[in-house]
């Protein structure tokens, strides 16, 4: 008799996916992502189109696989299998895509792509309302791994799906050429040379802008200070840099504002110290905002803990949809420059209500940076402030981490 897997409203026949399941994840390193795309010819797109082809499915029948081996109660949780039931109908889609041969065929697969790219927006929402909601169901930690687990699993679709469309909106641009100038800095969505600094510069002013607007025209935001090693490059997913850093230095800003609320005593800046070595670069952030509250410190990395816990349910529910980074929120194939011209996706960040605090900025941050194989860090000092250490992988060669760190070490 053939095998079934009843997930509530869901019922599949595991045979349909078991041939994907068993198939291994094919990794992919930012280098790879940047020197795959940066000779851009026909053979090349069409290679990069089957090779996502291939890579959905079998990533995303990874994750079914985890979700079925939930605790039954846990998965018949309405927000968990509305993501169960996502997952598995773009499992249907790409599992059926026949071989693409054709630019004509990739134009097809590429709407596709950014159809499930649109639909997959309420995903983090329905995750971790369901886990919240389930949080007395599984051991917190088991849960917090699990969140985490299909965190990254969703990074590393999203990274694949959007490159790809970002090589197809190159190919397509007028002004591609096939060998491109030592100038252009953008390979799909890989920043060949993100020069830390002005980026912490720019989300800086961003987010001091934010935070201003939040507390009145009266309020005085800190100065951001940036020292050591200014300029250093490296490759790296220019929006991912900036969902971090945009919620270390928010973070920072709003302790300080409200420990430092007098407008006519200037608050003491965010000091950011940029440090180069070999291997990698250490973004240290560091504020004068009291530190982390005691009560909160234990559950500072945890998606399904905390006192706060009912609170950040009620934003979720009404937030349908939601952007993790804002690179998801995108522009259609097309009108989004290509090469050496394109913007930041900064832009695109006021898309989120500026006043929307889910509490999971710090664990998402984390999840980001492991997953290009860098890693973040906090160190509170309760009553002064806090020193958040971001560390990146600086050479790119390394490959996406599809486990996290502790489960490696374990
Ligand atoms: C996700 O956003 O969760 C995805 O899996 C997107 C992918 C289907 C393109």
């Amino acid at each position: 008799m053939e095998a079934s897997v009843n997930t509530g409203r869901v019922r599949i026949k595991s045979s349909l996916y078991s041939h994907w399941v068993d198939r291994p994840i094919r990794p992919i390193s930012l280098r790879q992502l940047f020197f795959f795309g940066r000779t851009l010819t026909e053979s090349r797109l069409l290679s990069s189109a089957n090779y996502v082809r291939m890579e959905l499915p079998t990533r995303i029948a990874h994750r079914l696989r985890e979700m079925q081996r939930l605790p039954y109660v846990v998965v018949t949780n309405p927000h968990l299998s509305t993501v169960y039931e996502l997952y598995y109908k773009a499992f249907e889609t790409f599992r059926r895509t026949p071989v693409i041969r054709t630019v004509k065929e990739n134009e097809d697969f590429c709407k596709v792509i950014s159809e499930n790219l649109r639909e997959h927006l309420a995903v983090i929402p329905n995750l971790v309302m369901g886990v919240l909601e389930c949080q007395d169901l599984v051991p917190p930690d088991a849960m917090d791994k699990f969140v985490q687990a299909m965190l990254r699993a969703r990074i590393s679709r999203r990274v694949i799906a959007e490159q790809h469309l970002a090589l197809t909106d190159t190919f397509n641009s007028p002004w591609h050429v096939e060998q491109p100038s030592a100038e252009d800095e953008f390979v799909g969505e890989v920043l060949l040379r993100c020069n830390a600094k002005d980026i912490i510069e720019r989300v800086g002013k961003f987010t001091q802008d934010i935070c201003k607007s939040l507390a009145g025209p009266d309020a005085i935001v800190p100065e951001i200070k940036i020292q050591g090693h200014v300029n250093a490059t490296f490759p790296y997913v220019l929006s991912h840099l900036e969902y971090i850093t945009g919620e270390l230095l928010r973070n920072s800003i709003q302790a300080v504002m409200a420990k430092y609320n007098n407008p006519r005593q200037p608050p003491p800046p965010i000091e950011v110290l940029i440090c180069e070595a070999p291997q990698q670069v250490v973004i240290r952030i560091s504020d004068q905002g009291g530190g982390v509250p005691r009560e909160i410190a234990p559950f500072l990395w945890s998606f399904n803990k905390g006192p706060r816990s009912a609170e950040r349910l009620q934003k979720f529910r009404d937030v349908p949809t939601l952007a993790a980074t804002m690179q998801e929120v995108r522009q259609p194939a097309g009108n989004k420059p290509s090469g050496k011209h394109r913007d930041s996706s900064l832009s695109t960040l006021a898309s989120r209500p500026p006043d929307l605090r889910l509490g999971m900025g710090l664990p998402m941050s984390r999840v980001y940076a492991e997953y290009w194989a860098g890693g973040l860090e906090l160190h509170s000092l309760e009553g002064y402030g806090v020193d958040a250490f971001l560390q990146i992988s600086k050479i790119g060669n390394q490959n996406e981490q599809l486990t996290s760190r502790a489960s490696i070490d374990a």
